[in-house]
């Protein structure tokens, strides 16, 4: 773990050091990425362990009992925010791929919130747009393909309570965000992104350096 390459912005004794005074991954989660890392440099798109504590201790802190996980891949994340919840509590989790939301299920159900978890298979955006216009969610995870970041920023305002929070990953893209030599289309759309939210008067923001960069958006 110390050497993730997920925290570019920390040396490698700064990250070991940070990760060993956090409380640990159980080992549910410890098998998880194990299984993961079978599929090879793909499971790259796991996020990385001292991120998803955050997210279940700010979910915890927010008493979060709705969530909206956009892009699920084998669940890590998923489960991380799933042990949030109170038992009657429910996150719905978007993702296009039967094959990998597939490994996590029995990871789920082994830490006993399968029936905490709503699997939709589909575009994020067809399932967002198709939820009631009703508010009535408390927190929302944006890390699925950054084309559509902005989409789903955009609908998941009109899902989230005010005084909710959206997260969104990969906001420092490794970095290249800040580097004006780095003209790709991927950072020109998480800069555009970036940019839009730190103008949206509707939300108030930080990013936090943590991983590949955290923004936190709370909703007014
Ligand atoms: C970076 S991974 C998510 C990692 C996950 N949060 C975790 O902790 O393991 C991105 C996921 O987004 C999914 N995805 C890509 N395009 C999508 C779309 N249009 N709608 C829903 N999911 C999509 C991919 O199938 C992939 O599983």
């Amino acid at each position: 773990m110390s050497d993730s390459p997920k925290s570019f912005a920390l040396g490698p004794e700064v990250h070991a050091y940070l990760v060993a005074h956090g409380s640990p991954p159980d080992a549910i989660k410890q098998s998880l990425m194990e299984e993961t890392s079978k599929l090879g440099g793909i499971s790259m798109m796991q996020i990385a362990p001292e991120q998803g504590a955050f997210m279940n201790l700010l979910a915890r802190l927010m008493g979060a009992r709705r969530m909206i996980e956009v892009g699920t891949f084998t669940g890590y994340s998923a489960l991380c925010l799933a042990e949030a919840l109170p038992d009657d509590g429910e996150l719905i989790c978007c993702d296009v791929s039967e094959e990998w939301t597939s490994i996590g299920v029995p990871f789920w159900e082994k830490a006993g919130v399968r029936e905490r978890i709503r699997l939709e298979i589909a575009p994020a955006l067809e399932t967002l747009r198709a939820l009631p216009r009703e508010r009535s969610f408390d927190l929302a995870f944006i890390d699925a393909d950054k084309p559509s970041y902005s989409d789903y920023y955009d609908e998941l305002l009109q899902l989230i309570r005010p005084g909710g929070v959206i997260l969104v990953d990969n906001v420092l893209w490794f970095g290249r965000v800040a580097d004006p030599d780095v003209v790709d289309e991927h950072t020109e759309i998480i800069r555009e992104f970036n940019t839009k939210l730190a103008c949206d008067e509707r939300v108030e923001c930080v990013m936090l350096p943590l991983a590949d960069g955290l923004t936190l958006a709370r909703v007014r």
